[in-house]
């Protein structure tokens, strides 16, 4: 089968998003690998996706889950070699998909050779310089150089004695303290991800993802500015602000453009950027990285105004780009949908997790039923699809995870404030039974729970109306229905109900209420996220008409 050689093969894609530690484990010990990748193409296959994208699998200590990166050009030896990448990719690309790798600029990790290097090293040498190390405050520089906050802990400083340093100087890193933030204003760094880049480009990897991909310049003149805080970017003057998106940063993905256009196809890259979205549009941009994720429908409820909302500003959004619209309902840091959508909208999600959820009921089944209608949904919008691993078997967030086998720094760095992702990267389930219901032979590394059999590939393969099937059964179609990258709204009875159709006549109608929806004389059902009520009569206006109907919380495709 291979490649396509359509170079805008991009724009509508489905791209299925691998965790690969909790993918699949070959060896044995716990911990998904490439390997264990490789052994599931004839699965991935079976998705009807169009590309892969790897979260990390760089050699590192898991501080953050692997983006905490040691070495940015080969494999943590406990998922493989460069070799096992290499047969990985030839064996996707044999069956025709492709294949993005996370890169993570911001942020090395501790044991990167380079701040080795830099802790080892005097003030001011070169070696500190591709990192930011800074005197602290105080009478003998015990207080941290600025007030900047970090994600995974108070402070986005931490004395260098932590890691042997002997010169009491201070390093910067917006996330966990193993996570060392670069210098992005030293000609080396960027000279140095240009070499990563081409290293898998070379290798003939497809796309990038890139890591907080707003975050890469900071204003580092001095003295450095205090910011207690995380702005709102939305309220300031774009560009401004000390931390993120500023304007500088940009001149970095147009030369990563210049590099991505000299291979054929192109290579290409979607941002991570949590930025207005008149900001997006830059990273986004031709020019640029060529894409960026919306994750607004990560925000929202299951509701038709908020989805219409999001998808509407979406769609002008891409445009303004010069891009194609990105969907996603989930990815690796994200509760998973269906429990998202299976609790109440009043709950609050943090305190709700951390109570391992007692603090409200979750409807499990509705939960269920609600984010395939929402997959279904997303599916049939001009775009890109991302699919986040085990959100086509349904899969709900794991909440019973011990405390003494959390992995997560946004809990073990912050104050165990918030219970933090592990939830939703929990070894996926292969076999009903078996050690780690065919994870591996030697376990999982987070413990799963035993409700994983009735939801695992085996469980739900040739099941009729089970989620894999729906999943499978909508992606298929869908590289047949793709259309231009239009969409039309269509008035519905029922304000609860969302109704668009696509240039070549598919439309896609979702029930986000209550009640029954009577959908006659649109066109032929060809496919639902549920099953169909039987066709009866209905009033409409008055009128008995006969007709489908389509039950609450549930999408139907038809051809007009
Ligand atoms: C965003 C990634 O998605 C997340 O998992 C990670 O913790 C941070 N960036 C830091 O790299």
């Amino acid at each position: 089968m291979g490649l396509t050689l359509d170079k805008d093969w991009w724009r509508q894609a489905v791209i299925y998003q691998i965790y690969p530690r909790s993918f699949k484990d070959s060896n044995g010990d716990g911990l998904g690998d490439l390997k264990g990748v490789t052994s599931k193409i004839d699965y991935l296959s079976s998705l009807n996706i169009d590309a892969v994208w790897l979260s990390p699998f760089y050699p590192s200590a898991l501080a953050d889950g692997g983006y905490d990166v040691d070495d940015y050009r080969d494999v943590d030896p406990k998922l493989g070699t460069l070799d096992d990448f290499d047969e990985m990719l030839s064996k996707l690309h044999e069956v025709g998909i492709r294949v993005f790798v996370d890169i993570v600029p911001n942020h090395s990790s501790n044991l990167h050779e380079w701040f080795k290097e830099a802790i080892a090293s005097e003030p001011g040498s070169a070696a500190r310089n591709r990192y930011i190390f800074r005197d602290g405050k105080g009478a003998n520089g015990e207080l941290p150089p600025t007030n900047w906050p970090s994600h995974f802990a108070p402070s986005a400083w931490t004395h260098e004695s932590a890691y042997g340093g002997k010169h009491n100087q201070w390093y910067c890193h917006l996330f966990a303290p193993e996570q060392p933030d670069f210098n992005w204003d030293n000609r080396e760094v960027e000279e140095d991800f240009l070499k990563t880049l081409k290293f898998w480009a070379d290798r003939g990897v497809d796309g990038f993802r890139i890591d907080v991909a707003h975050a890469l310049k900071k204003d580092l003149s001095e003295p450095l500015k205090d910011q207690d805080r995380y702005p709102d970017l939305t309220n300031r003057k774009p560009g401004d602000n000390i931390l993120f998106d500023r304007d500088e940063v940009h001149e970095i993905y147009k030369e990563w453009r210049q590099l991505f256009n000299q291979y054929d196809p192109p290579r290409v890259a979607v941002a991570e950027a949590y930025v207005p979205a008149d900001r997006l549009a830059l990273y986004a941009s031709p020019e640029e990285l060529g894409q960026a994720f919306n994750f607004e429908l990560l925000e929202a409820n299951f509701n038709a105004h908020e989805f219409k909302t999001v998808i509407d500003r979406g769609i002008s959004a891409a445009k303004v780009q010069g891009s194609s619209s990105t969907w996603c309902l989930n990815n690796h840091d994200q509760m998973r949908p269906a429990t998202k959508y299976g609790l109440l909208t009043s709950v609050d999600r943090i305190r709700w997790k951390n109570s391992g959820g007692a603090t409200s009921p979750l409807d499990e089944e509705m939960g269920v039923r609600c984010a395939l209608a929402a997959s279904m949904l997303i599916m049939a919008l001009p775009g890109c699809t991302y699919i986040y691993q085990g959100e086509e078997l349904g899969l709900h967030e794991v909440l019973d995870i011990p405390e003494d086998q959390i992995q997560d720094p946004q809990y073990l760095r912050n104050h165990k404030v918030d219970k933090g992702r592990d939830g939703c990267r929990v070894p996926l389930p292969w076999t009903r039974s078996g050690t780690s219901f065919g994870f591996g032979t030697g376990g999982a590394h987070l413990p799963q729970p035993k409700w994983f059999a009735e939801k695992s590939v085996e469980a739900e393969s040739g099941v009729e109306n089970s989620p894999l099937e729906i999943f499978r059964k909508a992606l298929a179609l869908r590289k047949n229905l793709v259309a231009a990258e239009e969409l039309t709204w269509h008035k519905t009875s029922d304000a609860n109900v969302l109704h668009f159709s696509r240039p070549n006549g598919w439309h896609c109608i979702t029930n986000f209420g209550r009640n029954h929806y009577n959908f006659a004389g649109v066109g032929e059902v060809i496919h639902s996220s549920g099953p169909l009520a039987e066709a009866g009569i209905f009033l409409i206006h008055g009128v008995e008409t006969q007709g489908n109907d389509l039950p609450p919380a549930t999408t139907v495709w038809l051809r007009a």
